[in-house]
């Protein structure tokens, strides 16, 4: 018989999707993701967007001076920057942030797909073709939101119409553009990633590991557990798990964890975005140990990701404990609080300080 593991030591582990804000919520938050991460792919969708190098450089700054207040010793977590592909984006910006070094990626939002997307793109195989041919030849990531924004098509089908009208177009077009479909949700999603030809990856969030839609109406509307692309129905749960623990090199973790305070999300029209930055190893430990395969969760959670961006692994280790973790019911958020996923509920596993 299997014995239980009751302790578990990963190669410290990156966030390949945050979004850590600005300003006073950046500083309340930055800390939680640098506890867990080595180094974490950062969303650019501020008000107004990241769209250049020159922002995304000032955007850094802002992130490592946080850091230092936050008390993370220098060197310890790594902000990855990205920027947001707009109309406007041009080849030679996308050169620019090339050379600076420190932008790792390139955002698509489809505009109006989620929150601050609405500078997002309108004409991706038009006015991005010259940035896209650039991001090609340079080895660039175009990290992905995969989901379609016409009204007319049910929202949890967007993922799924998203791959036929946008995914399998633009792999046809730049067949060797590196590819990120962000937080994936569906296995129309899974299946895709797994038989795509060429350089295809995928990030995981920890709460679509754990729960599929009935979440977000369990005795009642819960704000907390909407996100975009919102949660889906059990079958794509379990083929999203399958994925994850698989060892197939394709899946990686992100977070996407995501601040709102609390009352832009208890309102009449509460916003998308479920914060994990607090407890994010510990909610993806637990999806693993649901299946047995917590052997499988150094690959996703600090191999797979690297190797897809060309980095390094990280220098380091992190120790999960399988003790029991009660999630707070809310956390300082600048003049507000934001309450993290599963408040009030207990996990079984936790990190070691
Ligand atoms: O739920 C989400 N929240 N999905 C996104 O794509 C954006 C994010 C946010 O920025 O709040
Ligand atoms: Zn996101």
């Amino acid at each position: 018989m299997p014995s239980v593991i009751d302790s578990l030591t990963l190669i410290r582990p990156d966030d390949w999707h945050l979004h850590l804000r600005d300003g006073a919520v950046l500083q309340a938050v930055v800390g939680d993701t640098a506890r867990q991460f080595g180094r974490a792919i950062i969303m650019p969708n501020l008000k107004p967007p990241v769209v250049n190098a020159e922002l995304a450089g000032a955007y850094r700054g802002r992130i490592m001076a946080a850091l230092a207040v936050a008390g993370v010793e220098p060197g310890a977590f790594t902000p990855l920057m990205t920027l947001y592909l707009t109309d406007n984006t041009s080849a030679a910006e996308i050169t620019r942030a090339v050379e600076s070094g420190f932008v790792h990626g390139v955002k698509l939002y489809p505009a109006g797909a989620t929150t601050n997307s609405d500078a997002g793109v309108t004409d991706l195989f038009g006015r991005c073709g010259p940035a896209l041919e650039a991001m090609q030849k340079h080895g660039l990531p175009l990290l992905v939101h995969g989901e379609v924004t016409d009204p007319a098509i049910d929202l949890f089908d967007r993922e799924a119409v998203f791959i036929d009208k946008v995914m399998i177009p633009l792999r046809r077009a730049f067949p060797a553009l590196k590819v990120v479909f962000e937080h994936l949700t569906t296995k129309n999603g899974v299946d895709y990633v797994t038989d795509a030809e060429g350089p295809v990856g995928a990030t995981i969030t920890a709460h679509h590991l754990l729960y599929n839609r009935n979440a977000i109406f369990q005795g009642g509307i819960r704000p907390h557990w909407y996100c975009l692309p919102v949660l889906k129905r059990e079958t794509h749960r379990l083929a999203l798990v399958e994925a994850a623990t698989s060892g197939n090199t394709r899946f990686f973790l992100g977070t996407d964890s995501a601040p709102h305070p609390r009352g832009l999300k208890e309102q009449a029209c509460g916003c998308a975005g479920c914060y994990t930055a607090l407890h994010a190893m510990e909610l993806y430990a637990t999806a693993f140990d649901s299946v047995g395969r917590l052997d499988a969760l150094e690959g996703f959670a600090s191999r797979h990701g690297p190797a897809f961006y060309g980095l390094p692994l990280n220098q380091g280790t992190i120790t999960l404990e399988r003790s029991a973790y009660d999630i707070p019911q809310e956390l300082p958020l600048g003049d507000s609080t934001v309450v993290p996923l599963a408040a009030g509920e207990s996990l079984p596993w936790r990190l070691k300080a």
